[in-house]
């Protein structure tokens, strides 16, 4: 009975949840969906008939199997009814393209994404200096925004499977998406372009979030972080310098400004670390300072497991996971 039922349950993975194309949290989603759908059932249709047709032409009386064996039958069948549900079918698929590329307002708010090898870079040029984050996007519900896409290095694609189709991220080159989420929760987006070793573990969290929370948010990503409060929290901001965190990571209010590797201002209030390849957790982040490279072999991060001693990792770990 189980194993009857894994099967169909597999199938309906796809159907709800984050990052399933069929559970549309936008206009533009909805219209992708509607086309699976007709494509699905139309399809679907189309391969009964051809079985079903296969049975007569097998097993039909005589005067059956001689009406479709004629050369008027196979015209029809084989070239008249091909042309004409492929080209309507075109037809709707590029109007649909042409719908969803639509925009819906004069003023979206701008997100400049930067996909590196293998995280995001997020930024809001509109709304002033600082107002940038990395491996989450945050946006207001109800609000339309264009997603401004490139690469730093490779071709990476953004899908967010929720809220539109795929969109490359060319080096060189700004691809524009417009998007509105029409309800608040938790997204998951992920790069859809092989990119090197770690493709699959490049994914981010979309947090959608009411107005007056998104712009909360903003103003913390804005503000330097607040200081460090405990022992290990100092001694964690200390060893962060000398270990050199700070050459390839940015911490608002601090002398560390670099852009090499994800901004790490408010790095203990997103919900996931690595981009989307831990949950974040202390023991994670731990884990992730101490062996990235054994959690996502190939990535940019070294391993600190030997250039930091125990307590000083766990320290580190404190002060970064305070920074929220
Ligand atoms: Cu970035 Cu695949």
């Amino acid at each position: 009975m189980k194993g009857r039922l894994v099967l169909p349950l597999l199938a309906l993975g796809g159907c709800s949840g984050a990052q399933a194309p069929l559970d549309a949290w936008g206009v533009q989603a909805e219209r992708i969906a509607a086309l699976s759908h007709v494509l699905f059932w139309g399809g679907g249709l189309i391969f009964l008939i051809t079985m079903g047709a296969l049975v007569l032409a097998i097993a039909a009386p005589a005067h059956w199997r001689q009406r479709m064996g004629t050369r008027s039958f196979a015209i029809a069948a084989g070239i008249v009814f091909p042309v004409v549900t492929l080209t309507a079918l075109l037809a709707h698929a590029l109007g649909v393209s042409r719908a969803i590329m639509r925009p819906m307002s004069d003023a979206p708010m701008r997100v400049e994404i930067v996909g590196r090898q293998f995280w995001w870079e997020v930024r809001y040029p509109d709304l002033g200096e600082g107002a940038l984050t990395a491996n989450a996007l945050h946006l207001p519900v109800g609000r339309e925004v264009e997603l401004h896409l490139t690469s730093g290095d490779v071709i990476h694609s953004v899908w967010i499977p929720n809220l539109h189709g795929k969109m490359d991220m060319i080096p060189g080159r700004v691809n524009r998406q417009r998007l509105r989420a029409d309800r608040t929760g938790v997204l998951r987006g992920q790069c859809t372009e092989f990119c090197g070793l770690q493709h699959t573990l490049m994914a981010f969290d979309v947090v959608v979030q009411e107005p007056a929370e998104f712009e909360a948010w903003v103003a913390r990503q804005r503000a330097p972080v607040p200081a460090p409060e405990t022992a290990a929290q100092r001694r964690g901001m200390q060893v962060f310098g000398e270990a050199g965190c700070g050459a390839c990571h940015a911490v608002r209010g601090t002398e560390w400004k670099a852009r090499i590797a994800p901004d790490l201002s408010r790095v203990g209030s997103r919900l996931t670390l690595a981009a989307g390849a831990l949950a974040n957790r202390h023991s994670n982040l731990a884990g992730w300072i101490a062996a990235p490279q054994d959690i996502k072999p190939g990535n940019a991060m070294p391993a600190y497991a030997r250039a930091l001693e125990g307590a000083d990792l766990l320290a580190v770990t404190d002060w970064l996971e305070s920074l929220r």
